[in-house]
This record gives structure tokens, sequence and C-alpha cells, in this order.
């Protein structure tokens, strides 16, 4: 049993209550939230899975504004591109799928561009997580969807069309693969548009028979030794698994299949609380990644493990630099260390502050009942 001073979790509540502020002050005025201000490849740019989960982070934690905004601008990115997904759809079901390159990209300027940097851009799970986020942002804070109901339903129509085929996963790698975290977004993204009575009848019932399509490839095919495997057909584990279970709930975390996945994941990926992405990353020599460890703590937290939650929580927080900011990894293990210094050459130091990993420490701060939500805060 991990014992916590009184100063410790004051100390924890601070990190996470500056975090919201951090979050809020870095927030750009058209709703995006940078991926990180300061890191080279990142700067100037959002994506919609971090962007997602950052906003899930600061509904959970009250900033209810903060969140909204950050879904407004995700249904103006799709409604600017409402000719393109009309074609995405309409060349899918003529039996010609456009290829991986006209897809919709995976980050975007804040002002709404694709911007002029070559990326690794088709990547679906974004699409599933912003729905899922936005809806259930919706249910906790009482607040209506119609002012992001032409986005989810543009989003579903997307992944409809595309939502089985090979893309990049979430670290942007491996295109060939279909990942099983990428279905768990997209199938929450449907499960919940299905709920939420956004929909038409008909896409409605589409996406409830793709979310059971989803389940039933990863039942069969991404389930290994009795856990969540990486991408269907895979016998490996990804830190990324964590987060199907909590926060995005496919599977019940009591379930056998996510015991078994939390127990992967803390056996072959944690090394005293920090989380690796998989046994096999060499990005900048492979570290720890403190989103993980969150998304781990929010698994065991739902599993009803909440000490375990508490010691990932910690470790964190430990990750803090002396100027209070979260870095995407950190170096204290790492399982590449001969490809730590490409990277630092080549894009320059961790990119720090992560607002995701700031965000991820608050939701699992929320789910700890350390950080208070404020209530509605505009
Ligand atoms: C990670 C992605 C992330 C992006 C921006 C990449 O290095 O692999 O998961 O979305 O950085 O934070």
């Amino acid at each position: 049993m991990t014992i916590t001073t009184p100063s410790d979790l004051a100390r924890l509540a601070d990190l996470a209550a500056r975090s919201v502020t951090l979050i809020e002050s870095l927030q750009h005025e058209g709703g995006a939230y940078p991926a990180s201000p300061t890191f080279s490849a990142y700067q100037g740019y959002s994506w919609f899975r971090d962007g997602a989960f950052i906003a899930d982070g600061m509904s959970a934690a009250g900033a209810v504004d903060s969140a909204s905004r950050f879904f407004d601008w995700c249904g103006r990115m799709l409604a600017q591109r409402r000719d393109r997904i009309a074609e995405i759809v309409a060349a899918e079901a003529a039996g010609t799928p456009l290829p991986d390159e006209r897809m919709l990209a995976t980050r975007f300027t804040f002002d709404g561009e694709e911007g002029d940097d070559e990326w690794w851009d088709f990547q679906t799970d974004g699409y599933g997580t912003w729905v899922w986020a936005c809806i259930a942002h919706a249910e906790r804070h009482g607040l209506s969807l119609d002012r992001w109901a032409e986005g989810i339903r543009l989003s579903v129509d997307y992944l409809l069309a595309t939502w089985s085929r090979p893309c990049y996963d979430w670290w942007e790698e491996h295109r060939d693969e279909v990942h099983v975290s990428t279905l768990g977004c997209v199938i929450a993204g449907f499960e919940s548009a299905a709920r939420a009575e956004v929909l038409e009848p008909a896409a409605r019932a589409a996406a409830r028979t793709a979310a059971i399509e989803a389940r039933t490839l990863i039942a069969g095919r991404g389930v290994r030794d009795g856990h969540l495997a990486k991408w269907l057909g895979s016998t490996a584990v990804d830190g990324s698994l964590s987060a199907v279970i909590a926060p995005l709930g496919v599977f019940e975390a009591a379930s056998p299949l996510a015991r078994a996945t939390i127990r992967a994941v803390e056996a072959q990926l944690s090394v005293d609380g920090g989380v690796h992405r998989y046994l096999l990353d060499t990005f900048f020599g492979g570290g720890q990644w403190p989103i993980l460890s969150c998304f781990l703590g929010l698994a065991h937290a739902r599993a009803g493990d909440r000490d375990a939650a508490m010691r990932l929580l910690r470790w964190a927080a430990g990750t803090e630099t002396a100027e209070g900011l979260l870095p995407e990894q950190v170096d204290d293990h790492l399982l590449a260390p001969d490809r730590h210094a490409e990277w630092v050459e080549r894009w320059g130091p961790v990119a720090t502050p992560l607002l995701w990993s700031h965000a991820m420490f608050v939701r699992l701060a929320v789910e700890l009942d350390m950080l208070q939500p404020a209530g509605v805060r505009a």
C-alpha cells in the first residue's frame, strides 16, 4: 500500500491545478490546443488525438468553456472538409476507395490548414476520439449537442467509409496494420454517436453495425494470450491499449480481457511506473511516457485498484521539470539508448511541455478525487 502524506497530496493537486491553467493559457483563441508550443516538429499544429484527450481532461476538471471551444474547432475542421468527406464516402461506396493520401489529415494548423510539412497523415483514431470526448463532455455538463451535431455526423460518415482500412497508429507508425487502439477509439466514437441521438436513423444503424464488426475483429484477431494486442495478428502489447479500457470504456475494466491487458502492459512496458509505448520503440531512444502511466492509472482506477493508480500518478508527477512542465517522455530508462541522439539531432530536445501529458495528469487526478471539478466554469 502506498503511503501518501497530506503534503504529497497537496503537491499532486497543485500540479494538476497548474496544468489546467497552463493548458488554458496556451489554447489558441480559435479553440485549438497546441500539441507543444515550443517543440520544433509539433509547433503550430493541433492534433485531433491529443486535443480530444486534452479536452476530456479539461472537461473533467470543470474547464467547460475550454473543452467546448476545442470541440467547436473540430467541428469547423470537419465542416470545411465536407466536400472531401463526401468524395471519400462516394468513392468507397462505388468500390473505388481513394488512396490514403486523399484521406483527412491527422493534425491541422490552428487556423485550419493542413500545413506545408509532410506528416504521417492517415490516422482514423482522432476522429473517433473527439466524437467520444465531445459527447462525454455534453453528458457530463448537461450541454446540448446541437452545436457539434454536424461535426459528429461528418466524422461518423468519414469513419464508416474508412474505419477498417489499415492506417498509421497513435504513434504515427506501421501504416500497413489495423491497430487495436485505433479500433477502440473508433468504436468509442460510433457507440457514443449512436447513443446520443444526433445521427439520422440510417447512420445510427450503420454506426452500431460497424462498432459490432470492429469488436468482432478485435475478438478474432486482436487478442493474444487473453489480452488486447498491438494490431490485428500481433503478439505484442502497446501502452495505448490502456486507454481503450479507460477513459474510453470500450472494454469493461473488470472483464478478464481488460484485466489481462492491464497485467500485460504492467509486466511488459512499465518500469517503476514509467510506461513505454511498445518494446521495439526507438523514438528518442524509446523512453517512458507520462500519458501512458496516466492511462494505465485510469485503467487501474476503473478496475478498483486506486493504490496502483496513485503510484502511477506519482510517477508522472516525478517527470515535472524545474520549470513546472511535463514532457512527452523521459529518458531515465531507454529501450534503445543508441537511438536517442539521432532524434535530438533531428528535432531537438523532447517536447516539453506536451499539453497531452498535462491533461492526462489532470484526468487521472480527477479520477482519484484529487482535483475537485470546479463545477461549471465559464
Ligand atoms: C506522437 C503522437 C502525438 C504527436 C503530437 C507524436 O510523436 O507519436 O501520438 O499525437 O506526437 O503530440
